[in-house]
């Protein structure tokens, strides 16, 4: 369990001062001008030493992805983007820093950008976070005016911030949708190669940073990259935001050490399962873009990038969908493959036609009415749509899919028997009176 020593995001709950006199009794921005003096390399060093792996989803190690960026500036601008879409169904992170610790943001995005050399940082807002974008702003605002932003910085790294606000859809959290949105185009991910660090933004390069993963740089600075790397496990290094939902006593957003069990989070922190713990039926760890995990699986589980892969799920951005057992399991996949029809953007195929094709097939399951043999050709289908298309949407849809028919097959066989059973006896019910009234 995470030592209050060891919490990075102190004004989770916004319990205190959001404003830069806050952010700055809190310690936010204390040695910033330090580490920016020792340059860019050590700061890449630090934080590759740190071992923080992305906190959008995919883990990526973020020293190791600032280092993929060109050595010297040539005649293309160098970008930050921070990634604040957060539309992943579960997740509801990086909104509690962009109310309640703007600064930290700030700070993080200052530090970053020194060591990607750009100059100019863009931060992508999910269309409904007005209420995040008003206090960003306002912190922006006081960080220009305390001269931390803009020309002849007191840190000695000159910044500006570009504040962009998307219009609510899920796939610009794509990060080269979300470039082409900030382009002005229609949010469509684009082909990989060339990645962002090479041709993003407006052709430059580009790197692009969900909002946790650049708020940890000032403090993974501050005390070492080696205290970051010392909480948690190997590999899976550091304090993580975990977003618990559904069946808990209290749901809530929390700071943990990576490598707590899935137990001790929600007994810790949530009060328990509803019904307890007899009752969990399974969760989703990771936002809903990865295979569910059954109960007996996730208890004592260590929730981390690796153990979860080894479960065949995921930790993703750690928004955990907990469900008991009153949930209808195939309706609630069913419901979020519905999501990514909703949000596919119709370039590819197979995400295209097979999230509406799966979602409808889905539909038929859940009451029943389907034939056992589509349970085989279902998980085709989301075999077909896996890795066969331009962005992870593509798998985010066909991995719920898989999880359900992986762990579940029992039950979507169980309610094809019972339907076929009723549907039987409605109709020799039917042919009795048919009979009876023909005489
Ligand atoms: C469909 C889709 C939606 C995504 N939405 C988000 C999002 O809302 N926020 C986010 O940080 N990353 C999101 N990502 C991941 C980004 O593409 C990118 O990997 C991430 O912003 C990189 O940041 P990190 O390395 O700090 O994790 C999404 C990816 C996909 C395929
Ligand atoms: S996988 Fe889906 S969302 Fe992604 S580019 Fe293809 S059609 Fe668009």
């Amino acid at each position: 369990m995470l030592q209050d020593r060891d919490r990075i995001y102190t004004n989770l709950y916004g319990l205190h001062d959001p404003g830069l006199k806050g952010a700055l009794a809190r310690g936010v921005y204390d040695g910033v001008k330090g580490f920016i003096a020792k340059g860019r390399e050590w700061i890449i060093e630090e934080v590759k030493e740190s071992g923080l792996r992305g906190r959008g989803g995919a883990g990526f190690p973020t020293g190791l992805k600032w280092s993929f960026m060109p050595q010297e500036v040539g005649d293309r601008p160098h970008y930050l983007i921070v990634n604040a879409d957060e539309s992943e169904p579960g997740t509801c992170k990086d909104r509690e820093i962009l109310r309640h610790d703007p600064h930290r943001l700030i700070e993080g995005m200052i530090l970053a950008s020194c060591a990607v050399q750009a100059h100019t940082a863009y931060i992508y807002f999910r269309g409904e976070f007005m209420v995040e974008r008003h206090a960003f702003e306002k912190a922006v605002q006081e960080a220009y005016d305390a001269r931390i932003l803009g020309k002849n910085s007191i840190f000695g790294w000159d910044l500006d911030i570009v504040v962009h606000h998307g219009a609510g859809a899920y796939i610009c959290g794509e990060e080269t949708a979300l470039i082409e949105s900030i382009e002005g185009k229609k949010g469509q991910p684009r082909l990989k190669p060339p990645f962002p660090a090479n041709a993003g933004l407006y052709g430059c390069p580009s790197t692009v940073n969900n909002v946790e993963s650049i708020a940890d740089v000032g403090e993974i600075l501050r005390r070492g990259g080696s205290w970051f790397a010392g909480i948690g496990k190997p590999n899976n290094t550091g304090t993580k935001l975990f977003c618990i939902s559904g069946h808990v006593e209290r749901p809530c957003v929390v700071e943990e050490a990576m490598g707590i069990t899935f137990r001790e989070l929600i007994d810790t922190h949530c009060g328990g399962i509803t019904g307890g713990w007899d009752n969990l039926l399974a969760v989703i760890p990771g936002g809903s873009s990865v295979r569910l995990v059954p109960a007996e699986q996730i208890i004592d589980c260590p929730l981390t990038f690796d153990d979860l892969m080894k479960l065949g799920s995921g930790l993703g951005t750690a928004g955990m969908i907990v469900m008991d057992k009153s949930t209808d399991i195939i309706r609630a996949i069913s419901r979020l493959i519905y999501f990514y029809k909703h949000e596919s953007c119709g370039q590819c195929t197979p995400c295209r036609e097979g999230t509406g094709w799966m979602w409808r097939v889905l539909e038929r399951m859940a009451e029943g009415r389907a034939e056992k043999r589509e349970i085989d050709l279902l998980f085709e289908v989301s075999k077909e749509i896996e890795g066969h298309t331009i962005c992870a949407l593509g798998d985010a849809a066909a991995w719920p899919v898989q999880g359900l028919i992986n762990h579940f097959r029992d039950e979507i066989e169980r309610r094809i028997d019972s339907y076929t059973a009723r549907a039987d006896a409605e109709g020799s019910t039917v042919r009795e009176m048919e009979r009876a009234a023909s005489g």
